[in-house]
């Protein structure tokens, strides 16, 4: 029975070495040394010796039992860090390699510039208004004084709502004078930034454009407030205190008497060249740019807005904002604004 115990401790020796994963170890434990393990089976045989040679061999099994265990215990702890070691080897990863930063986007210049006009025209008391972009023809144009079939309307190449009756998209933000007067009594001085449509399309038009609507009306109100108030935003919008204005009469129907507003070239700060004789591209050497229409509010648009013209007079302007924004940055193409590149957006 020595020779029994001794035989098997060899072959459990061997075969925990050569073991190559913890799942094997653990159905070599059990194929040993569980309740009906070959190990126990072994023992049974005890129960066949005298009582002198049960104390020896028993001796001898408990002891044998106690190596081959631990040496299982050796056997798994080996295994077990080889397999760390394994993970080690093919799940590591290097933490001093510089990381890829999120890229996070910002609003666009046309937004921001918009924010802008607001907080300068919210310095001189002005409020910011809003109106839809799909418009009744009736405020686009029936209540700034454009007649039905009056030619007036062919100033402006209208996108019209298919299916639906007497709606365009709104030519310009006037209409939002009419609507804003509506709900409100003078004083009022109000400002409406927005999108336009209009059909045309080049180096300076784009089919959608941005244009703010700008009123004011109150007792006494003249052109000296139109040109204070004006010279004083584009000022600031350009940031260049040098600005002037110059008014050329023009024809807008919901204005009497109408005006062309030019400014001041940012370039060269209307001297119409930069440098010595250098002729000046962006005003092509006039030294003026036209920036906005304007006029004294038509007293029969004061009256479609419910305001009373005997006792108020105001001024309205229209600027377009992308002009605006081409002219302060110096962007040659209107397109860059719309077709969203990346390159040219991250540089505002
Ligand atoms: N709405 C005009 C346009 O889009 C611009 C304009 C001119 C607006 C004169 C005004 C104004 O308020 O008084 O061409």
């Amino acid at each position: 029975m020595q020779e029994q115990i001794k035989t098997i401790k060899e072959t459990i020796i061997k075969a925990i070495h050569s073991v190559t994963d913890e799942a094997a170890l653990r159905e070599l434990e059990v194929r040993y040394f569980g309740r009906k393990g070959a190990f126990n089976e072994i023992l049974k045989g005890l129960a066949t010796l005298s009582d002198d040679e049960k104390r020896v061999v028993g001796k001898m099994a408990n002891e044998t039992k106690k190596e081959l265990e631990a040496a299982i215990v050796t056997q798994r702890s080996k295994l077990q860090s080889s397999q760390l070691g394994a993970i080690a080897e093919t799940e590591w990863m290097d933490m001093t390699v510089p990381g890829t930063t999120p890229r996070v986007g910002h609003r666009h210049l046309v937004s921001r510039f918009i924010d802008d006009l607001e907080s300068v025209f919210g310095r001189m008391g002005f409020d910011v208004a809003t109106g839809p972009e799909v418009e009744e023809e009736h405020y686009n144009f029936n209540q700034l004084n454009v007649p039905e079939d009056h030619p007036a309307r062919d100033m402006q190449d209208t996108f019209w709502i298919k299916n639906l009756h007497k709606y365009v998209l709104r030519t310009q933000t006037s209409p939002v004078q009419i609507r804003y007067m509506g709900t409100r009594k003078p004083p009022i001085r109000v400002i409406a930034p927005g999108k336009t449509f209009r059909k045309d399309s080049d180096a300076t038009h784009s089919p959608m454009f941005h244009q703010v609507e700008g009123l004011m009306i109150d007792e006494n109100i003249s052109m000296a407030n139109l040109k204070a108030v004006l010279a004083h935003a584009l000022r600031e919008i350009f940031e260049t205190p040098s600005i002037e204005l110059r008014f050329r009469a023009s024809y807008f129907p919901f204005v009497e008497p109408g005006l062309e507003v030019d400014c001041t070239c940012v370039m060269c700060n209307g001297k119409g060249q930069t440098g010595t004789r250098i002729p000046c591209r962006l005003c092509k050497k006039s030294g003026w740019l036209e920036i906005a229409g304007a006029g004294m509010v038509h007293p029969t648009v004061l009256k479609n807005g419910g305001v009373d013209p005997e006792r108020y007079t105001g001024f309205a302007f229209g600027v377009g904002i992308d002009r605006m924004i081409m002219l302060k940055y110096k962007i040659p193409h209107l397109r860059l604004l719309f077709e969203n590149d990346l390159r040219f957006l991250e540089q505002f």
